[in-house]
């Protein structure tokens, strides 16, 4: 039952997504698995470009899909890459407009799978940026 699936299940969803990884100027891979609150899994992986400031990280890749699909409810995101790595700060930014503070973060390298570490997004990026005034209108 996806509702249940296994946070190896996850990461193993996360690797395969890797191998689409397009990252010929760092060599870096990164996959990643965002799992809902239903128990659909969308999937992302890095995509690089010449100009490397248009580099998209694969956890935006995977969140945007998910939001693309109409998903709003997130419990967990597994990361995997060519080594252990945390989501990088702007990804960290971007997940917390969409999940609670108890959303779990997986982490782990393509070579270890297994061997993984588990965060939580309020660990992660305490004080996220939230904008008070959004839909108001104000800008006093
Ligand atoms: N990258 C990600 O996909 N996620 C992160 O959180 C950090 C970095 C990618 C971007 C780039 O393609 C490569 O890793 C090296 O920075």
């Amino acid at each position: 039952m996806w509702l249940h699936m296994d946070d190896l299940a996850l990461i193993e969803m996360a690797r395969n997504a890797a191998q689409q990884a397009h990252c010929p100027y760092s060599r870096f891979r990164v996959g990643a698995a965002l799992l809902t609150d239903d128990g659909r899994v969308f999937t992302g992986c890095n995509v690089e470009n010449a100009a490397y400031s248009l580099t998209l990280c694969a956890e935006r890749t995977a969140l945007c899909s998910a939001i693309a699909a109409g998903c709003r409810q997130f419990v967990t995101i597994a990361i995997l890459a060519s080594h252990t790595a945390t989501p990088c700060g702007a990804c960290r930014q971007v997940l917390a407009e969409f999940v609670p503070p108890e959303f779990r973060v997986l982490v782990a390298s393509l070579e270890r799978p297994a061997d993984y570490q588990v965060f939580i997004m309020a660990d992660l990026l305490p004080h996220q940026f939230v904008l008070q005034n959004n839909g108001t209108g104000s800008n006093a």
